[in-house]
């Protein structure tokens, strides 16, 4: 019987519940910066080998030298990768099993806002697209290319960012991003049934105290407490 997961999580109590993860190859998307890098910290210290992707090309390569500072460089890789492009994930999952031929752990983490907040009848059809395209159709896209290796190694767990945006509609200003939420906790459980696994869906738990590289006040309480530090 399959098991519906859902949960308010940090990066550390995501971590910390994927069990041992000693020698696993995890991949994080868009690890650049914010959360992804958290996550990506938080595996490599529960000794994970974890590959970085992001878009972002300079802010990834000063997170990879960080990160391999302090992992060493056997523990870390980065690829710039666009996760709503089919050959550039293809290429980056190809390079991850060239070098630990597998990947057993995936955190769907790129994504967010993207576009600034404001009223939902000010945006265009390429706006809103862009915003499920990268938080929905890349979340997809990257488990789907990297299941097979997942199946191959008989193991295998992917963890869905989302927000608590979705039960509440707040703040205002985000119905794109709010959809496209929703939307990633629609695929969490779809996609487990269809694989007989379990769906964990990561909700960060405090989302107006993180803080985000987002282009706009998405989340005022973010910016004014980023604004104080
Ligand atoms: N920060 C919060 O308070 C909060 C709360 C709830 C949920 N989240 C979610 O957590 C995740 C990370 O949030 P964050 O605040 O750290 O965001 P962030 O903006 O700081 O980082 C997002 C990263 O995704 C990368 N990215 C964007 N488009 C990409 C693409 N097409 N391919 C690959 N990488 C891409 C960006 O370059 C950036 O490095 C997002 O999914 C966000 O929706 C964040």
């Amino acid at each position: 019987m399959n098991r519906i997961i859902g949960t308010s999580a940090s990066p550390a109590q995501v971590a910390s519940s994927l069990g041992r993860l000693s020698g696993r190859v995890a991949v994080v998307t868009g690890a650049a910066q914010g959360l992804g890098r958290a996550y990506a910290d938080r595996l490599l210290a529960a000794g994970a080998l974890v590959a970085l992707w992001d878009v972002a090309d300079g802010q990834l390569r000063e997170t990879s030298a960080a990160l391999t500072e302090k992992y060493g460089a056997d523990r870390v890789v980065s690829a710039v990768t666009d996760v709503f492009d089919e050959d550039s994930v293809r290429s980056s999952v190809d390079r991850v099993v060239g070098r630990w031929s597998q990947v057993t752990v995936l955190v769907n983490n790129a994504g967010g806002g993207l576009f600034p907040a404001g009223p939902s009848e000010k945006m265009t059809v390429e706006q809103f697209s862009r915003v499920l395209a990268v938080n929905v159709t890349g979340a997809w896209l990257c488990s789907r290319e990297v299941l097979p290796h997942m199946r191959a190694e008989g193991y295998g767990k992917i963890i869905n960012v989302t927000s608590t945006m979705v039960t509440s509609g707040l703040p205002t200003g985000l119905v794109a991003y709010t959809t496209a939420k929703a939307g990633i906790v629609g695929l969490t459980r779809a996609m487990a049934r269809e694989s007989a696994a379990k769906a964990f869906v990561s909700t960060p738990s405090h989302p107006a105290m993180s803080r985000c590289a987002s282009p706009a006040p998405c989340r005022p309480r973010c910016a004014r407490r980023s604004k104080s530090r």
